[in-house]
């Protein structure tokens, strides 16, 4: 299969073609490296020893995305090309809707030209809003997103559904990612945010690493077990092979299935401090600070889809999210730079 990875230059992107070749795929990528950089594909061919088919380009540009496709016979598309972070999503809303709702249609016309019809979404637990109860299933209603960033995911599954809707033959399958972390376990491609990371992992190993003082931990007054927030953390490895399933899976189905990728098990702030302290031997300095705007308390899976439509599971468990974060992070002090 030949699979086209829009934003396969990224975080989960880079992992995900290192599954797909090692599951016998080829894979062409296209990325502007508006947050990346092509030494992660590199990074990918030295691990994989296969080449791949990168594009610097914006698939938010019709022109590029046909090249791409009249130069390639691809078989299914995989679209990570999004921009992610929650809080410039509230102060450039603009940026993020033109971004990620352009990129996806520009690929969903170009596919519409050429007759693809598989089609991967990276979605986001984010699209459950403010859980009314944990853990969330496929079924639960989309709540009200509380950035910009958010509502681009839900906006982007009301488009893929109805685009599925008036072309039957599409196989459209919407992941829902929980909370990815970990690397892969070489410890050549990993997280690498610019600038002060907004997430919890790369926060805490840029402390281990000495690039920041100290841990802020945003609430210890959630009504959870330690009164820390609680997330359902998953490995970006099994992540990637989620996508290899549902590339599978996409060669038979038609329709449009939404799929929580997680582990189903959530863990608080401190459990993770904890964890990664134990598993690696290094001290966290953190304080308490105030809750984050927007911040929920609780998210985890339901993940029992996954495995029955997919035949997909998470393996891998807090340890190793741990030990992985920190081994890339160790040996790239400064990610690719
Ligand atoms: P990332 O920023 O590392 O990867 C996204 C990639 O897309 C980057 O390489 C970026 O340069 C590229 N890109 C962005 N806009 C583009 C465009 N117009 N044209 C070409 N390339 C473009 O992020 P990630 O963590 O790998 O996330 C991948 C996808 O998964 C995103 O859509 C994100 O919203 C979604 N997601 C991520 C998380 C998470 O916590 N990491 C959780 C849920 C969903
Ligand atoms: C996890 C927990 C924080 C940083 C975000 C997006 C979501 C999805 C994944 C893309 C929370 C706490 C964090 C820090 C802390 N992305 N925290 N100190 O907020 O669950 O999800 O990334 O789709 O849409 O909202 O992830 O890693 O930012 O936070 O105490 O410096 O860690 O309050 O409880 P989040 P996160």
């Amino acid at each position: 299969m030949n699979v086209l990875l829009a934003g396969g230059a990224g975080y989960i992107g880079s992992h995900t073609c290192v599954e797909l070749i090692e599951a016998g795929h080829s894979v062409v990528v296209a990325d502007n490296y508006s947050n990346s950089c092509p030494e992660a594909i590199a990074r990918v061919e030295e691990i994989t020893g296969a080449s791949v088919k990168l594009y610097e380009a914006d698939v938010c540009d019709p022109g590029a995305v046909e090249k791409i496709f009249s130069e390639n016979d691809i078989d299914a598309v995989i679209h990570f090309a999004g921009l992610k972070a929650v809080g410039e999503s509230c102060e450039k809303p603009l940026l993020y809707y033109r971004n990620n709702i352009d990129s996806t249609l520009t690929l969903l016309e170009a596919m519409k030209r050429h007759n693809v019809t598989r089609f991967i979404f990276s979605s986001s637990a984010t699209v459950y809003g403010t859980p009314k109860e944990v853990p969330l299933v496929e079924t639960m209603p989309t709540g009200t997103p509380t950035n910009p960033y958010g509502w681009t995911k839900l906006m982007m599954e009301q488009i893929l559904t109805d685009t599925q809707r008036a072309n039957p033959g599409m196989s459209i399958v919407i992941l829902r990612y929980f909370n990815p972390i970990g690397a892969h376990k070489s410890g050549r491609i990993g997280e690498d945010p610019n600038g002060i990371p907004n997430n919890l992992m790369p926060f805490i190993t840029q402390v281990a690493a000495g690039r920041l003082p100290q841990l802020g931990i945003f609430g210890d007054d959630y009504p959870t077990r330690d009164g820390t927030g609680v997330r359902d953390y998953i490995h970006v490895v099994d992540l990637a092979k989620g996508h290899v399933k549902a590339i599978d899976y996409s060669a038979d189905h038609t329709g449009a299935e939404i799929v929580n990728l997680g582990t189903g098990t959530g863990y608080s702030v401190l459990e993770i401090v904890k964890a990664f302290e134990r598993v690696n031997n290094i001290k966290i300095p953190y304080v308490i600070k105030p809750r984050r705007a927007g911040d929920i308390a609780e998210c985890f899976a339901n993940a029992e889809k996954a495995e029955k439509v997919l035949g997909w599971k998470a393996e891998l468990g807090m340890d190793e999210m741990c030990y992985d974060s920190w081994n890339w992070q160790s040996h790239n002090l400064n990610g690719y730079k």
